[in-house]
């Protein structure tokens, strides 16, 4: 397909040739990243900022990665050290970065539609790396594509994702690439942290993890955002981790081989037993360097026009 997108925003503006075109170019991407010498030409001559208003260590990281692999300059602006603590607002922050000729701005942002806020107003193209409650599009890119990778098409298997979904940018853009790529789709958790309106999305909703765990290939945990307590959202962690922590008994509740992922960064022992995520099953880790994968993918189809990725 000819690419025609200028901005990364959310998955639920995507077509689904759009997000198997990106699957296909993250497949060429991570075998140039697993060579040796890991290092184009391709896109020399073009800058990528870094924006990131959120600590982040996987997402930042990789852009950076990403964008280096294949040959661009990558900039990344630490928020805390900006004029943002003079006060400076994100519409004059990214008025100056686009004065300085950047490509290509990834923004991470605690206020939702901050992102796309950014793509309006500025020529460059914009990835958004987590936008408040609202979106986080490359993670479940770099989801989908570590499920396809292990098990094959996804189309009418079966995902469960257990956890904080009514806070979780990484549960809403999950739920809208599985359902548009015909995943049967269960979002799990406390009646306090799963909004009804989820369902809207055309995936189930259920509190019962050990009644909606038979049968899934996939396991999704979501961090546990521990600030949540304090508001009254759930009782204990204790409680939290009974009804709700993946563990190695647990598991075999889906009477498959099933794997299991999780975005991170983990509380280990609350929403993840440590054998579960040191096991096997857990490809944690890959979904890190496939995540290097698909922001290799997404920056050259912004910035990288009709060059030919391999040098
Ligand atoms: N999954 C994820 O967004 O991790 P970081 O917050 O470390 O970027």
């Amino acid at each position: 397909m000819k690419w025609q997108r200028k901005d990364i925003l959310a998955i639920e503006d995507m077509s689904v040739e759009e997000i198997r075109h990106i699957l296909h170019t993250a497949k060429v991407m991570k075998e140039i990243l697993m060579r040796p010498i890991k290092k184009l030409p391709t896109l020399k001559g073009k800058s990528v900022v870094n924006l990131f208003y959120e600590a982040s260590t996987r997402t930042r990281t990789s852009f950076e990665m990403a964008g280096k692999v294949l040959g661009a300059d990558t900039t990344s602006i630490a928020v805390a050290q900006s004029s943002v603590s003079k006060g400076e607002s994100l519409y004059d922050t990214a008025k100056t970065i686009q004065a300085m000729r950047a490509d290509l701005v990834i923004i991470r942002h605690s206020s939702s539609g901050s992102a796309k806020f950014l793509a309006d107003i500025l020529d460059a193209g914009v990835i958004n790396a987590g936008d408040g409650q609202h979106a986080h599009p490359t993670q479940a890119l770099l989801d989908i594509f570590t499920m396809e990778e292990q098990l094959g098409e996804m189309d009418g298997k079966k995902v469960v994702i257990v956890g904080d979904v009514l806070h979780s940018r990484v549960a809403r853009s999950n739920a809208w690439c599985l359902q548009k790529l015909g995943v049967d789709v269960t979002l799990v958790g406390p009646p306090t942290l799963v909004p009804v309106e989820m369902a809207g999305l055309g995936v189930k909703l259920t509190h019962d993890l050990d009644g909606a765990l038979p049968g899934a290939d996939v396991v999704m945990a979501l961090r546990l955002q521990l600030e949540r307590q304090q508001s009254g959202l759930f009782p204990s962690l204790r409680e939290y981790s009974h009804l709700y922590g993946l563990t190695t008994e647990r598991l075999k509740k889906t009477g498959k081989q099933s794997i299991v992922l999780h975005p991170g960064p983990m509380n280990r022992n609350v929403e993840i037993s440590d054998d579960v995520a040191d096991s096997v099953e857990a490809l944690i880790e890959r979904q890190v360097t496939n995540g290097v994968a698909i922001r290799m993918a997404l920056i050259y189809l912004l910035i990288g026009g009709s060059g030919n990725v391999v040098a």
